[in-house]
């Protein structure tokens, strides 16, 4: 069996590498990584490789920065002749990035069956890329493999067969499960015992200047009261320029995008988080660290619902009351959602290589035959 995985950005990069390694164990299986190039800077991409143990990719499509269209396009046109080419049996795709709603697009149209890890999440706001990536991606898949109850109600809903979906739990907490043990030795030098964590990248914040300009007094306002240690996704960078924080004192220390291990590091020992990304939601879940979301919504709501995670909003005085709260010293009831144990890569594995005996529906749907002429 032949399996081509195609990664992208870097939240693909975790969730891809637990699935590559669980496939590297089973004899009958050959593997191609197609890496399609939307991230690129070695700190958004070439360390998580590295620090990962992911195998360098057998293709690189290097597609890069560009809009929406251009991003998508640039992968179909790139990974099309790949796939005739290497003619895989499954193409497995990774949450809702441009690379993957590209990539389920081109197998789609070539008939190649497609399987997408981390199906079924809704935030129901169409107005996030991830989530018009997410709906496409779904109906496109031939196995939806999910990471939370919640993701199997969703996909029923909007029609998707029940044969073809699996919850099988959460990869991205397969490599935190594994890589916590090194990532404790990558814990930066003279951190404070008390600090927040910040990150913020979504287009509707950090493409909203006057939002922006009023989340960094706040993280400012924040860091009177504890230190704050805010690693800067490149979309933000840009977005802030330096100016913004000159002269303001050292309440809020800006670093480079950090390196996985140095970040879940940096996570564990946290004694707040405050971010608009989804895996981080689920990482502080896992870790039972409170976390303080900048959204109005959330396609995971099982961190809310048991895990340790609040949607504050744009509210930046909800955001200032909750850390508050946090501060001093609220407790939460907190539990780990099933399935996130560290074992997800491996029933992956187990339902593609049963899927064949399973009868998924992957035979190419007839064209309709036309009316007899009367
Ligand atoms: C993408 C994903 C988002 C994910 C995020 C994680 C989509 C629609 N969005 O958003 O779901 O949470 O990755 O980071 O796919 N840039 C660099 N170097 C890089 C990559 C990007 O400088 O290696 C800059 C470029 O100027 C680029 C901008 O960051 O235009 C945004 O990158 P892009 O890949 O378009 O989207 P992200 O915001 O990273």
């Amino acid at each position: 069996m032949h399996i081509l995985h195609v990664v992208g950005a870097r939240p693909n990069f975790m969730k891809a590498a637990p699935v590559l390694k669980a496939f590297a164990g089973q004899a009958s299986v050959s593997q191609t990584l197609v890496h399609t190039g939307q991230h690129y800077d070695s700190l958004m991409s070439e360390v998580f490789f590295r620090q990962l143990e992911i195998p360098e990719p057998n293709i690189n499509l290097h597609v890069g920065s560009g809009s929406h269209a251009q991003q998508t396009g640039q992968v179909m046109m790139g990974l099309e002749p790949v796939i005739l080419e290497r003619s895989p049996d499954w193409v497995m795709v990774y949450g809702d990035v441009n690379s993957t709603v590209a990539a389920a697009l081109v197998c789609a149209k070539l008939q190649v069956k497609v399987a997408h890890v981390e199906a079924g999440l809704r935030s129901f706001d169409r107005t996030m890329p991830e989530e018009v990536n997410r709906l496409v991606t779904d109906q496109l898949s031939d196995l939806l493999f999910t990471p939370s109850a919640d993701g199997n109600d969703n996909l029923l809903r909007e029609g998707i067969a029940p044969n073809k979906i699996r919850l099988v739990g959460n990869v991205m907490i397969d490599t935190l499960v594994r890589l916590l043990p090194l990532a404790r030795a990558h814990r930066l030098p003279e951190l404070p015992d008390r600090y927040a964590l910040a990150t913020m990248h979504r287009p509707a914040n950090v493409d909203d200047e006057v939002f922006l300009q009023k989340f960094m007094e706040t993280l400012h306002d924040i860091g009177k009261a504890i230190p704050v240690i805010f690693p800067v996704h490149p979309r933000t960078r840009q977005r802030i320029g330096q100016s913004c924080f000159a002269g303001r004192g050292d309440h809020v220390r800006l670093a480079d995008p950090l390196s996985y291990l140095e970040f879940l590091a940096l996570q564990e020992t946290a004694t707040l988080v405050i971010t608009d990304s989804g895996g981080i939601q689920e990482e502080t879940t896992f870790l039972g660290v409170p976390c303080l979301t900048v959204r109005e919504n959330t396609e995971r709501p099982v961190t809310t619902i048991i895990g340790s995670n609040v949607l504050v909003g744009r509210d930046m005085g909800r955001l200032l009351a909750e850390t508050e709260n946090i501060l001093e010293g609220r407790q939460v009831d907190v539990r780990i959602p099933p399935l996130w144990d560290g074992h997800a890569a491996e029933r992956i594995v187990k339902e593609i290589l049963g899927a064949d005996a399973l009868c998924v529906d992957s035979v190419p749907v007839k064209p309709a035959m036309s009316a007899p002429a009367l």
